[in-house]
């Protein structure tokens, strides 16, 4: 079953007057469940795609499609909650808030909509990676491994139907990102989340279920097995 897709889906930035064409009609579907890897060297345009993928940002043209609806068109105030509620996002950097607790942070996307459970389903995330007791520390005071552990608890908690990750292990060194990574696949088997993960790694790439490479803004390669 397909829980996203983007059809043909072109975005171009303007600087300095030149026309840069970013994503050149990029059509893809995510399945439930798949673990995707996309692929392709620095500036191909894998964050942009990501960032459309998950009504981050919007393309010029094409259609963004998640499960039957249409969502190319929202306004802001209808993709909010709709992102905070199916999605969950995971970058290199973290984007943790850093005046706000590991727990906090963890439970901001529950509290957002309300969500009564939010401090219980904090606490048993954090649990499941280890982080019981690194709860009411802040981000400064954390490895980045832990950090991002933190981060995925927090993208985790409103149950999402798709994980975006962006570069996920960038920013660690090759223990914690295998530890984050293994940690993302686990998830991604235990339950039907899909996972969109966007990487250079070659290693990354092998054990995904389905690989796109993009060059210059347009796939040129997408198989089962790379
Ligand atoms: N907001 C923006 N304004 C102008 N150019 C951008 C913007 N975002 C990305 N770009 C450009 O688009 C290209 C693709 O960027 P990006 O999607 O971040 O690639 P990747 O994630 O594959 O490295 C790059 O050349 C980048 O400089
Ligand atoms: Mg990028």
């Amino acid at each position: 079953m397909t829980v996203l897709e983007a059809r043909s889906v072109s975005k171009t930035y303007t600087i300095d007057n030149r026309a840069m064409t970013v994503l050149d009609t990029v059509s893809l579907m995510v399945s439930e469940g798949e673990f995707l890897v996309i692929k392709g060297e620095s500036g191909s345009g894998k964050s942009t795609l990501l960032s459309i993928l998950s009504g981050l940002d919007r393309p010029d043209s094409g259609r963004v499609l998640l499960g039957q609806r249409d969502i190319t068109d929202l306004s802001e105030d209808e993709l909010a909650p709709l992102r905070n509620t199916s999605f969950g996002f995971v970058f290199q950097s973290f984007h943790l808030i850093p005046s706000l607790s590991v727990i906090e942070n963890v439970m901001f996307p529950a509290e957002l909509r309300g969500d009564p459970q939010a401090r219980l389903k904090a606490e048993q995330l954090l649990g499941r990676v280890g982080l019981t007791a690194r709860m009411n520390s802040f981000p400064h005071q954390l490895s980045g491994g832990e950090k991002q552990r933190c981060a995925i608890c927090r993208a985790l908690i409103n149950e999402p139907k798709i994980l975006f990750a962006d570069e996920p292990t960038g920013n660690l060194d090759l223990v914690n990102g295998r530890a984050v990574l293994q940690l993302l696949q686990e998830l991604n088997r235990d339950s039907r989340i899909s996972l969109v993960l966007v990487t250079h790694s070659q290693e990354i790439a092998q054990s995904a279920d389905r690989v796109v490479t993009l060059q210059d803004g347009r796939i040129v390669t997408s198989s089962d097995h790379v």
